[in-house]
């Protein structure tokens, strides 16, 4: 049985039938026979991610902030201060004072006028996209956006127009088409999953050619691209230009949990009074603001930090193969879900955690191990990775 044989969810029960829930085993066995099924591997403490794994390239703590020491100790404080949670929305007891600091800090650091935290990256995407975009206008999204991009451009109710991964000409005949009130070009900065950088100053010259706001998702950028991990938006010289807005994650580059939107003053009240995804929602945990922040701090402290992830992540695309990499993440295509699957066991069997990316994250026929680079490799976990590598199959004929 495929995917689309399995029994639709719809349709009146019969009183013997298991009940309304009773398709999920069909469902979840089709999955299976797919190769699709996930599996959740809780971690033990520490920094291996299970006893066998020793190095960790699955996850996105890219520059090893997530555990070091001025951030854990900036969690704890903010957690002693502050209490476990904000306490309710940020707009009625939700907002800190260490709230604000994150916001001017982080604004700072991309070359922002402002910033607005949100709870995380999807809800900053959500936000930003609703309150920006509605019925009668165009949102003109990459065929490889996140999946928080294209559920805001499904919730915004804008006309959405899905163009060819990269493809700008595409973007400018979706926006010479016309018949639009106001149009959004939205694009990830760096694609978390094939690694590619997006061409941001074509897509800037096409977007304002046709009056429309550009978008860009810094997930993958922010700590990461550009000087001191500006991101690639400051990096462009885009950043202060009125028709250009970026969302961040905290949860990546910075180690932590969290999201936010960077843009004018104008754009942060606009959010403040209108994104749905901000006003009913909680506000970030304290404990998260204060690592972001001490996060920051370290960047600015240690600014090689972002080209040492970007050196490791091309050694690592050398390695096996891969594309050149625009930040830490190396994609390696190997096609069948089953294949992918076998890789990435293997991987993990010699120690090393990769991600393992099967539909619906990617296209069907793209599988793929997702290798993240880490600034903190040491060449002992580079050797292991090496080993873990040619034991997957996965080693390209490099010297
Ligand atoms: C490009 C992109 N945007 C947004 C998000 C969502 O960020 P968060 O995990 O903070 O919700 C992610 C992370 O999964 C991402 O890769």
């Amino acid at each position: 049985m495929t995917l689309d044989e399995a029994p639709a969810q719809a349709g009146p029960l019969a009183p013997s039938q298991a009940g309304p829930l009773a398709w999920l085993a069909d469902h979840a066995e089709a999955r299976r026979a797919a190769g699709l099924r996930r599996e959740l591997r809780p971690r033990t403490a520490g920094r291996p991610a299970s006893d066998a794994v020793r190095v960790d390239l699955a996850g996105n703590d890219y520059l090893g902030l997530g555990r070091h020491p001025a951030v854990v100790a900036a969690a704890v404080r903010a957690v002693r201060d502050w209490g476990a949670g904000s306490t309710g929305s940020r707009l009625v007891t939700g907002s800190t004072t260490l709230h604000t600091d994150l916001e001017q800090a982080l604004a700072a650091h991309m070359g922002f006028a402002a910033a607005l935290v949100f709870s995380s990256g999807y809800t900053a995407n959500l936000g930003v996209l609703t309150a920006l975009a509605g019925p009668g206008d165009l949102i003109v999204s990459d065929a490889l956006n996140h999946a928080s991009i294209v559920d805001a451009c499904r919730l915004s109710r804008a006309q959405v127009v899905i163009t060819p991964h990269g493809e700008t000409a595409a973007v400018a005949a979706a926006l010479g088409a016309g018949g639009w009130r106001r149009a959004i070009v939205v694009t990830e900065s760096v694609f978390s999953a094939d690694g590619d950088a997006a061409d941001l100053l074509a897509l800037h010259d096409t977007a304002r050619a046709h009056g429309a706001l550009l978008v860009v998702d810094e997930a993958h950028g922010l700590g990461v691209v550009g000087p001191g991990g500006g991101g690639a938006v400051h990096a462009a010289g885009l950043a202060a230009e009125p028709d250009v807005v970026a969302t961040a994650t905290l949860s990546k580059a910075l180690g932590g949990l969290g999201g936010a939107v960077l843009g004018s003053t104008a754009l942060r009240d606009h959010l403040v009074d209108t994104a749905r995804s901000f006003i009913f929602d909680t506000g970030l945990a304290p404990a998260n603001v204060g690592a972001a922040l001490a996060a920051l701090d370290q960047l600015r402290a240690q600014p090689e930090l972002a080209e040492t992830v970007r050196a490791h992540a091309r050694h690592l695309a050398e390695l096996t193969g891969a594309p050149t990499p625009a930040g830490a993440v190396v994609s390696v295509i190997l096609g069948e879900p089953e294949t992918a699957l076998a890789a990435a066991a293997a991987c993990r069997a010699s120690g090393v955690a990769v991600g393992c990316f099967r539909p619906p994250t990617v296209p069907a026929g793209t599988s793929r191990l997702r290798v993240a680079a880490r600034a903190d490799l040491t060449a002992t976990d580079l050797a292991q990775v090496r080993e873990a590598f040619a034991a997957a199959g996965i080693l390209a004929r490099v010297p």
